[in-house]
C-alpha cells in the first residue's frame, strides 16, 4: 500500500489573509506570515480557537487566497501561476477539513476511493461508482482505524467519531505528497486520538509525504511532533521542537483562553533544552 511520493516543500512569505466572511476593519486572520516547511517534515499548529489555524491550512491549500504575501509549493507560487497549474498543485495535496465532507448516503467505500481520484481519469472515476476497485487498500486504510467491518456501511450510520477516523483513513488512500489535516481528534477520546496521530505521523514517514496537522491537544502535538508552531491572532508566537514547548510558553499562547489548554505536557521550564535548538523560520 506505501507508494514513495516525495514531499511537497510549503513556503509562506509575508502572508496576509482575511477570512472571506469578515468585514473590512476586521484584523486579519493571518497577518505577515514568514515560515517554510521542508518535504516529509511534520509540523504541528497549536493555538488558541480563532487564532488562525484553519486559515493557515486553507492558504498553504490554496484553498484561500491572501490579500498580500505569497505560497509556495515546492518553490511555485500559487497564485502567480496559471489556472491549470493551480489545478495541479491542488491536485497534489490532500486536505481534511475538521468535519470531513463525506455525503451522508454514500457508503464508507465509495467515500474512501474517492480519495484517489486526483490520479483517476473521468471514466475511471464514474466506473469506481459501479464496480469498486481498490477495496482491499481500502479495507486496509480502515484496519489503521480499527474500522475495518465499517467497509460497507453508510456513512449517515457511523458515530461522529467514526466519520472523523473515515475522514483520516482518506488521506492513507489518496496519492497526495502534502496532508493538510484540521484538528482531526476533535471527536475522538485520548486511546483512539494517540492511535490516529501515531498512524498519521508513521505514513506520512514512511511514505516521505509531508504533514501539517492543527491541535486542540496540545500534548499531542508537543510529544508526536518534531516541530510545533503556536499561532495566535494569526501571528506566529514560536516555532520550535515539540519537546522544547514549555509550560510557559504555552501560558501565553493561551493567555485569557486558558480553558483551552487541555492535555499540556509537563516541562520544567528551568531544565536545560533537551536538543539543540532549532532555527526559528517565522519573523
Ligand atoms: N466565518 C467567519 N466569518 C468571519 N470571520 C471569520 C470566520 N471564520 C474565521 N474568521 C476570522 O478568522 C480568524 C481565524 O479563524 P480560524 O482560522 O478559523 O481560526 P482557528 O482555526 O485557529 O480557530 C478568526 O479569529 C476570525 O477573525
Ligand atoms: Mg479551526
Amino acid at each position: 500500500m506505501e507508494t514513495l511520493a516525495q514531499g511537497l516543500s510549503v513556503r509562506l512569505d509575508g502572508v496576509t489573509a482575511r477570512h472571506p466572511a469578515s468585514g473590512e476593519g476586521a484584523p486579519p486572520a493571518i497577518a505577515q506570515l514568514s515560515l517554510s516547511i521542508s518535504p516529509g517534515e511534520q509540523v504541528a499548529v497549536i493555538g488558541p480557537s480563532g487564532a488562525g489555524k484553519t486559515t493557515f491550512l486553507a492558504l498553504i491549500g490554496a484553498a484561500l487566497q491572501p490579500v498580500s504575501g505569497s505560497v509556495f509549493l515546492d518553490e511555485q507560487s500559487i497564485w502567480q501561476c496559471s489556472s491549470a497549474a493551480l489545478r495541479r498543485a491542488r491536485s497534489t495535496l490532500f486536505y481534511a477539513p475538521q468535519t470531513p465532507p463525506l455525503p451522508p448516503r454514500q457508503r464508507v467505500v465509495t467515500a474512501l476511493l474517492a480519495a484517489r481520484l486526483p490520479t483517476q481519469s473521468l471514466l475511471q472515476s464514474l466506473s469506481q461508482l459501479v464496480y469498486p476497485r481498490g477495496v482491499d487498500q481500502a479495507i486496509e486504510a480502515l484496519a489503521q482505524f480499527d474500522l475495518a467491518d465499517k467497509i460497507w456501511e453508510r456513512v449517515d450510520r457511523l458515530s461522529g467519531g467514526e466519520r472523523q477516523r473515515v475522514g483520516l483513513a482518506r488521506a492513507l488512500l489518496s496519492p497526495a505528497k502534502l496532508w493538510l489535516i484540521d484538528e482531526p481528534l476533535s471527536a475522538l477520546d485520548p486511546a483512539r486520538s494517540q492511535q490516529a496521530i501515531s498512524t498519521l505521523t508513521r505514513v506520512a514517514r514512511a511514505r516521505g509525504v509531508t504533514l501539517i496537522v492543527s491541535l486542540h491537544q496540545v500534548g499531542v502535538a508537543t510529544s508526536a511532533f518534531p516541530r510545533v508552531i503556536g499561532l495566535r491572532h494569526g501571528r506566529c508566537e514560536f516555532d520550535l521542537p515539540g519537546v522544547q514547548v514549555t509550560q510557559d510558553r504555552l501560558a501565553q499562547l493561551y493567555a485569557q483562553k486558558e480553558h483551552e489548554l487541555t492535555g499540556a505536557p509537563i516541562i520544567d521550564d528551568l531544565a536545560p533544552a533537551p536538543s539543540a535548538p532549532k532555527i526559528v523560520h517565522c519573523r
